[in-house]
């Protein structure tokens, strides 16, 4: 196949195919570089006189008699060229390696390809939307669309972009809708579309060029292990004594470390994962939008993992249903039950509750406001605040504490609360989903800095719950032994406890779920709720970042008397640490050969399409004198009243507004008059202008 070569057919915004002439000479003198573009330079003036002088008599024998006049054009250009090539020197050699010589029909443009089949660029067309960071590339090239989808990812003008199957439903009369493949999309996100634009002549450019390439290595899947849902029981022998005197604790690494899970080196293995991934993060472009890679990867390698809910308004919905089905969490839960949502807003869960008619729940929420708090406390956002349905819910009532803030770590509002509870019978169900951003806590601290709301929550939950009543809470890692305390403690109020990790929960994060159920309202736990209100006055409504940690309930060496929760909660700590730690290093080296595969691949495919510039260039010329011809003819039909009295705007506006299919963005980004100027600048400079991947080479 030719270095250069025209194009001879054209897909209109219908995507129905009409032939065009070859392109112009002067645009394959354009296309050419360094030596090439002077020698075709040469070829231009006979060429042209070539198209006219040539008559039929004159064409090569082996034209077939009904010729398509568009493949007329062609062959006369190839025999025109052949006389002028010969007084080229040979042989020529393009950057792509090909070495043509002044014989080779290869040299010549709008030559037809040895099979005798048109030669037209992969590409068909690109339908840019820039401001949702996202474009459809219509492929006639199958072994492109399976290549760029099996790559998944790309760089194209130095930005990294998802490639996707695109499918489309075409219905046509008396049909039923098919989904009939045609093309890519492609997406780069409309957070990243803000910063940085792609071109279409950069998205035509990759496509085209990636038809030159072979298979990339490396594209299969390693993944570490198989995504399930992760489940560990959790029980222990008899009580222990109580700490009656807990204190503020320092929030430290040793905290986690130092612990009866007895594997410091999985907590540092994990740490040290967990730095590869932010080095990650913090690397600087290019090329831009790297964080897609580490998205694309987790996707690959863990479809289930982070999902965002498409049943729910947000992720833990998602999480909570999981979870539910899991556990049996509605399982011969009582008709017209009521539940607690615990730190649940913005309320997915309390939403999912109310969404099950046959049970007709009723339901309180408690969750911080918005603003509450000093400056230097973690704030809730705005985005947490109730959702508008629960707060106009009848069945379904928010709780604000005493001081209206719905701040659980002040221990008056726990009361407030648990007593408006109480009075109304209590609940059958709490669930608990409390978090705050990681970035407002220390780097690989956030287990200690949760402590006290873990604890607030667990407090509640058996303040309010009915006896054989369940509780539901998110945990992180739970690696100090002030955690372990909690977790031993629930055992000990709940007939069954179970630590659980649904595939929805990020696989790489370090949440995971306690469900409790068959809560036991006797004399033991009113001695550990005692407690556990001593310990969370102690606290004294500080925040977080105040007062992270206290002193474990039970101290360490009592508690690693308990051989079988010990074990227990070993197990469970160390393959989440394991499986938290291996999930990362596969994202991290994922991430990275995704990036590789994708950088490799566009600096090839950007020596590539130079190979469809001319071809391309055509088609484009082609589209654009196709549509506005169908403008103009759509305006002569037009009555006259309605015509505007300028055409010259009209027209302009109309190539604007019929521009999603085509090209039109190139008339406003080279001037409206310069169609001759585009199409020469994109269909010889490949090699220069900024797409496909100057700037991420630039980034090397
Ligand atoms: C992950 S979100 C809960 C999402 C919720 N389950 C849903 O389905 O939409 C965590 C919530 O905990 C709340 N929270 C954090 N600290 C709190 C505190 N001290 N008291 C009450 N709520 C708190 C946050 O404001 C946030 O709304």
């Amino acid at each position: 196949m030719s270095a250069i070569e025209a194009g001879r057919h054209v897909v209109m915004e219908s995507c129905r195919e009409v032939p065009v002439a070859a392109a112009s000479p002067s645009k394959a003198v354009a296309a050419a570089d360094g030596d090439l573009k002077a020698k075709l330079f040469m070829l231009a003036s006979p060429l042209r006189a070539g198209l006219r002088r040539q008559s039929p008599e004159d064409m090569p024998k082996e034209s077939p008699k009904e010729m398509p006049k568009e493949q007329e054009l062609t062959v006369n250009c190839v025999a025109a060229d052949a006389a002028v090539a010969a007084s080229v020197p040979a042989p020529v050699t393009l950057n792509t390696g090909v070495s043509l010589r002044a014989d080779a029909p290869a040299f010549v443009p709008g030559r037809k390809d040895a099979d005798d089949k048109p030669a037209r660029p992969p590409v068909v067309s690109v339908r840019r939307m820039p401001a949702k960071g996202c474009a459809i590339v219509l492929l006639r090239d199958k072994a492109v669309l399976e290549l760029s989808v099996s790559m998944r990812v790309a760089v194209v003008d130095g930005v990294c972009v998802e490639v996707r199957k695109h499918t489309r439903k075409r219905e046509q009369a008396g049909e039923t809708a098919t989904d009939e493949p045609e093309g890519v999309f492609v997406a780069w996100g409309h957070r990243v579309a803000r910063k940085v634009d792609i071109s279409e002549e950069g998205l035509e450019a990759y496509f085209n060029g990636l038809s030159t390439l072979d298979w990339p290595s490396g594209l299969a899947l390693q993944r570490p292990f198989e995504e399930h849902i992760q489940s560990f029981l959790m029980s222990s022998g008899s009580p222990m004594p109580l700490n009656t005197s807990p204190k503020s604790d320092e929030a430290v690494a040793a905290k986690m470390l130092e612990g009866i899970h007895g594997r410091p080196e999985l907590v540092r293995e994990l740490w040290e994962a967990k730095e590869q991934l932010d080095d990650l993060w913090n690397k600087p472009p290019p090329p831009l939008g790297r964080s897609l890679m580490q998205r694309v990867a987790r996707d690959q390698l863990f479809p289930h993992s982070g999902k965002e809910g498409e049943k729910h308004e947000n992720r833990a919905g998602e999480k909570l249903e999981e979870l539910s089905k899991a556990v049996g969490l509605l399982e011969g839960v009582p008709v017209g039950a009521a539940f607690l949502d615990l730190c649940g807003g913005p309320g997915a869960w309390s939403q999912f509750l109310l969404a099950k008619p046959e049970l007709a729940m009723r339901g309180f929420g408690l969750t911080l406001r918005s603003g509450s708090g000093d400056a230097a406390d973690w704030q809730a956002e705005e985005k947490d605040d109730w959702y508008a349905d629960l707060i106009q819910n009848p069945n379904w009532s928010a709780l604000w504490g005493a001081d209206g803030t719905g701040d659980l770590l002040k221990h008056q509002n726990l009361e407030h609360s648990a007593q408006a509870l109480k009075k109304q019978g209590g609940v059958f169900l709490c669930l608990a989903d409390g978090g705050f951003s990681d970035k407002a806590i220390p780097a690989n601290l956030l287990e200690l800095y949760f402590y006290r709301l873990f604890l607030a929550e667990l407090l509640t939950s058996v303040s309010v719950l009915q006896p054989g009543g369940r509780f539901v809470c998110k945990l992180y890692t739970a690696c100090s032994d002030a955690m372990a305390s909690l977790l031993f403690l629930t055992t000990r109020m709940f007939d069954h406890v179970e630590i659980v990790k649904p595939m929805s929960s990020r696989v790489a994060g370090p949440e995971r779920y306690l469900f409790a159920s068959g809560f036991r309202a006797g004399m033991e736990t009113e001695t550990i709720r005692a407690a556990m209100v001593r310990s969370h006055q102690q606290g004294n409504g500080a925040s977080p970042l105040q007062v992270p940690l206290l002193t474990p309930l039970i101290a360490s060496a009592d508690l690693a008397t308990d051989k079988v929760f010990t074990q227990q909660f070993q197990a469970m700590v160390s393959r989440l640490l394991e499986r938290q730690a291996g999930a990362l290093r596969a994202l991290v080296s994922r991430a990275l050969k995704l990036e590789d595969i994708a950088l490799a691949a566009a600096e090839k495919a950007q020596a590539g399409a130079g190979k469809w510039a001319v071809a391309a260039a055509a088609q484009r010329e082609a589209a654009t004198a196709a549509r506005r011809e169908a403008e103009e003819e759509a305006w002569n039909n037009t009555p006259t009243p309605a015509r505007s009295t300028d055409w010259t705007d009209r027209r302009s506006r109309g190539t604007r507004d019929h521009g999603t299919l085509s090209h039109s963005g190139y008339g406003s980004r080279y001037g409206n008059n310069s169609r001759s100027g585009y199409a020469s600048r994109n269909a010889g400079d490949y090699s220069r202008r900024s797409a496909v991947l100057p700037r991420a080479l630039a980034f090397q």
